[in-house]
């Protein structure tokens, strides 16, 4: 037992030592997203091997940081934290009502966090096992999730379709196509909020990221968000000088 502990406390050491918390300060986040309750969520994380050391932030977003970490055997993972305090309460109720595999009928913020970070896991799950190129979940635990990082062998994150323009436009549009399609008909979700800015471009390929606020296909607004999905990926395309009409992608994604 003693070992055990000593075992934690010597690996949170490392997990957060002092260089890497200024990694994190240097966002002007660590105070944000390392309360003590995440803090200890961290702890239980590494201590099962999960993670084994956080080193660098990747994104400061809106409602989470993605940090790159390590994992017991030195394979980079993801970390995705929500923040408790600064996260759409009004945004995570209204996806999750409505949605049969939850059964949220709470006010507590925190609560609210915790499904909607469940929420991703399993919505990242179906895809993987739909063919869908995102990253591989690996664990999500209150408001942290772990999953595959998607970038060099280097720990280099790959760069989303907003900051990078492929070189194979339609290749890439194609690929995403079908994977709506795939999302659709096997997985039986739709992302709901796909633009440039959710997709990474990985050796010439596409891979889907964000499917936290998915929605399954028989919820009351998936037409509304497959609709907007569509209208995003036209427009973001159409930048890169690919056209494609609203009626061409659709079919494609929910005819039989
Ligand atoms: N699995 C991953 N591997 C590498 N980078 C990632 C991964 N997931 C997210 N990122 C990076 O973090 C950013 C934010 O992640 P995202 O899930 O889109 O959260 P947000 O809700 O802040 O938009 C992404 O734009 C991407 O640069
Ligand atoms: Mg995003």
């Amino acid at each position: 037992m003693v070992s055990k502990i000593s075992k934690t406390d010597d690996k949170l050491r490392r997990l957060l030592s002092e260089k890497r918390i200024k990694s994190v300060e240097d966002n002007r986040v660590g105070s944000e997203v390392f309360d003590k309750k995440t803090l200890e969520t961290l702890y239980k994380l590494a201590n099962s091997g999960y993670i084994d050391l956080l080193n660098g932030a990747i994104s400061t977003g809106k409602e989470a940081n993605v940090f790159k970490g390590l994992d017991d055997e030195n394979h980079f993972v993801a970390v995705k934290i929500y923040r408790v305090t600064t996260s759409d309460f009004k945004k995570m109720q209204y996806y999750i009502q409505g949605d049969p595999r939850f059964h949220v009928r709470t006010t507590n913020k925190r609560q609210l966090v915790h499904a909607w970070v469940n929420k991703e896991f399993r919505n990242l799950k179906r895809a993987y096992e739909a063919g869908v190129r995102v990253p591989k979940p690996i664990v999500a635990k209150n408001n942290i999730l772990v999953m595959e990082f998607i970038g060099d062998n280097d720990g280099n994150p790959a760069p989303t379709m907003k900051q990078f323009y492929p070189s194979n436009p339609e290749e890439i549009l194609k690929k995403i196509i079908y994977y709506m399609e795939l999302l659709y008909k096997k997985a039986k979700l739709v992302h709901g909020d796909l633009s440039s800015f959710n997709i990474l471009i990985h050796r010439q390929e596409p891979v889907i990221i964000d499917i936290s606020q998915g929605v399954i296909t028989d919820h009351p607004i998936s037409n509304e968000l497959l609709n907007r999905d569509v209208t995003n990926i036209i427009k973001d395309f159409k930048k890169l000088g690919v056209s494609i009409s609203k009626d061409e992608i659709t079919s494609k994604i929910i005819d039989s």
